[in-house]
């Protein structure tokens, strides 16, 4: 927020109001008494601080998405993660496996390919299914601008920590639904969060809808199965009991997701980038297309892994 919108008592920056729209008419939002308010529908949607509450009852799957938020509130407290740790939270996603193990492996291989290969300052990044927003800083420290968008927006774990990592705006919203008029950032990602979508198709959709001609749309460490692998993962079958909204696809189901959305795959990988097996690895030596046919060669066959999709929109 900028000084003058400060003296005016307005939460939401100028510059990220201009581009916000409703999740559920696309129509222009207007701040009024502490509230976004459609200019076309009607419809009010509160602030929690400066965060705008973007989750409507009035879309789709909304009762589903908010019992997930009660889902991850309990699976953090059962597991004892739900205080959070300022040490760790400092490091991530490059978390010192001596403090968690391989938990953040995946996570922070397929973060650091994203950074090396597509991001450059400047860039204007959406991250959807950002929790904490702990990639904020890094994109921050290399002259990007950066909102992060959740459906979660607890101070713990959730939109509200993200004060911990600086100040830039973050959003309540639906992935599947996202409250931003088309074409208005360069890159648009998300990591392991793609495979909470109710609809698969629609969330790449979406991010493909408010990346410009030319951006990236990269989806970072998403659970998949092999072909003949099961769709009810017993890894996800807790998570699925406290209403979490798990899926594992296949690879394929992925590629077809980013191709529907009229997406060019650029890199298909192992979230973790451990190497290719077999076939996959004699695929992998193929210029330009063989690091994602041996992924989806290599990970058609096996069983439960993490895939990461790194795609641009065409001009
Ligand atoms: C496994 S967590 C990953 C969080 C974060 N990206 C990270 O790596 O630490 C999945 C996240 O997706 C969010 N999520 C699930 N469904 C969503 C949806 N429809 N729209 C936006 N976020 C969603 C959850 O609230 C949760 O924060
Ligand atoms: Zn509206």
């Amino acid at each position: 927020m900028n000084e003058s919108e400060s003296r005016l008592g307005r939460a939401v920056d100028a510059a990220v109001l201009e581009i916000l729209c409703c999740p559920v008419c696309r129509g222009r939002l207007d701040e009024e008494d502490a509230a976004l308010v459609c200019e076309a529908c009607g419809r009010s949607f509160d602030l929690d601080g400066d965060i705008p509450l973007l989750l409507h009852d009035d879309l789709p799957g909304a009762r589903e998405k908010k019992r997930e938020i009660e889902g991850w509130l309990a699976k953090a407290r059962a597991e004892g993660w739900y205080e959070p740790d300022d040490e760790i939270d400092r490091m991530l996603p490059w978390v010192d496996p001596e403090l968690a193990g391989d938990l953040w492996l995946a996570n922070a291989h397929s973060f650091s390919v994203m950074l090396d290969r597509y991001i450059a300052a400047g860039m204007r990044v959406l991250e959807v299914g950002a929790a904490k927003c702990w990639a904020a800083p890094h994109l921050l420290a290399r002259g990007c601008s950066y909102i992060g968008s959740d459906t979660l927006t607890d101070q713990s774990i959730g939109l509200g920590r993200g004060a911990f990592y600086g100040g830039f705006s973050r959003i309540q919203a639906d992935a599947e639904h996202l409250p931003f008029v088309d074409e208005v950032f360069d890159a648009t990602f998300c990591v392991a969060t793609l495979h909470h979508a109710l609809d698969l198709t629609a969330m790449v959709g979406e991010m493909a809808r408010v990346t410009r001609p030319g951006g990236v749309v990269c989806a970072l460490n998403e659970g998949t199965r092999g072909m003949l692998a099961s769709g009810d993962s017993p890894e996800q079958e807790a998570e699925k009991k406290l209403g979490i909204n798990e899926h594992v696809h296949t690879v394929w189901a992925y590629f077809g997701a980013f191709v529907r959305a009229g997406l060019r795959v650029r890199r298909m990988e192992r979230a973790e980038g451990w190497p290719l097996v077999g076939l996959a690895r004699v695929l992998e030596k193929l210029p330009k297309v063989g690091m994602t046919a041996g992924t989806l060669v290599h990970l058609s066959t096996g069983r439960y892994a993490g895939v990461s999709v790194y795609s641009r929109k065409p001009r």
